[in-house]
């Protein structure tokens, strides 16, 4: 066998643990063989970063869309990025969650797991959770459908054919329903939900599958004020718990949310500070606040 298809064997056989692993949580010693123990939910922080990029650059063709990029984020820190359209907010999410590749570069979830190494799925089934700008829930399931799907599709779908919730999931369901604010919604159709309660209802989907990180692309575009609002609070109490990267371009909401703000231009990070640094920053004020 060659060096590349010896590596090739190695990272299949270490993402097959992963998967199995975040299928039998709650199984205790049925992990206990696995010769790299790698458990979704256990990511290694102790270096104190939940995620770690550095270096990294991608172009499309010739176009630096990613130019240099260095960032790292605490495990439960609310980051919330800013920067002009164009800048590479959505590009960097796509390079984390295994969309696209980086042409070159370092991006580690905790200090451990080489993200490079691992496809879509498999970075989802570890634990980071994405949210895209539009809604997409299922219109014509339920509020609690959606979140068992959620359960379900998280599961794999030879699992999910033989799943049924058991009272520990459906006590999850409840907790996630609660934090959205969907508790009196549980049998309503989905389509007929308002814009925002759809956008929570997908988050809550994600919170459904206890993701370590998530990825959240303008969450509150075409929200109301009170969603907006609401969201913000949502969002203050997934902090801690979660560790969460908030792209947006509303001021009022970062405001709200925000302690550290990291403005992207180019591709690159321009400032990082709290809103009022990166606010009070000539270079920010330039390129994006305006004058
Ligand atoms: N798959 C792709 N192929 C070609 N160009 C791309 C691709 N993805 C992104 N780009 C380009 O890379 C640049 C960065 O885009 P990106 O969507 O990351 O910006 P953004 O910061 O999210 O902007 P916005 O605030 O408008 O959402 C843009 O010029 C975009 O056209
Ligand atoms: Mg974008």
């Amino acid at each position: 066998m060659t060096p590349d298809l010896m590596q090739e064997g190695a990272d299949r056989l270490a993402a097959y643990q992963l998967r199995e692993a975040a299928l039998h949580t709650e199984s205790g010693g049925r992990n206990a063989s696995l010769a790299r123990p790698v458990i979704a939910g256990e990511v290694d922080v102790t270096h104190g970063r939940i995620l770690y990029l550095e270096d990294v650059h991608v172009s499309f063709d010739g176009f630096k869309a990613i130019n240099g990029l260095n960032l790292d984020i605490a495990p439960g820190e609310l980051r919330c990025i800013i920067g002009p359209n164009g800048a590479g907010k959505t590009t960097m999410m796509d390079i984390i969650t295994g969309k696209t590749r980086p042409d070159s570069g370092t991006v580690f979830f905790g200090s451990t797991i080489d993200l490079l190494r691992y496809s879509e799925p498999e970075i989802a089934a570890m634990g980071i959770g994405r949210k895209f700008q539009k809604p997409t829930v299922f219109e014509e399931l339920t509020v609690f459908e959606n979140l068992e799907l959620a359960l379900k599709t998280h599961k794999g779908i030879a699992a999910s054919m033989l799943f049924k919730l058991n009272g520990e999931q459906k006590d999850r369901i409840g907790e996630v329903l609660h934090t959205i604010h969907l508790a009196d919604s549980v049998t309503r159709q989905a389509g007929l939900l308002s814009h925002g309660q759809k956008q929570w209802l997908e988050i809550g989907m994600l919170l459904a599958q206890e993701p370590r990180l998530l990825l959240l692309d303008e969450p509150v575009a075409g929200m109301t004020d009170e969603e907006t609002v609401r969201t913000a609070e949502l969002f203050l109490t997934l902090k801690g718990k979660h560790s969460l990267m908030v792209v947006e371009h509303d001021m009022s909401f970062i405001d709200t949310i925000s302690e550290k703000v990291t403005v992207l231009c180019d591709g690159s990070v321009l400032a990082e500070g709290t809103l009022a640094q990166v606010q009070a920053d000539e270079r920010v004020i330039e390129v994006y606040l305006g004058r």
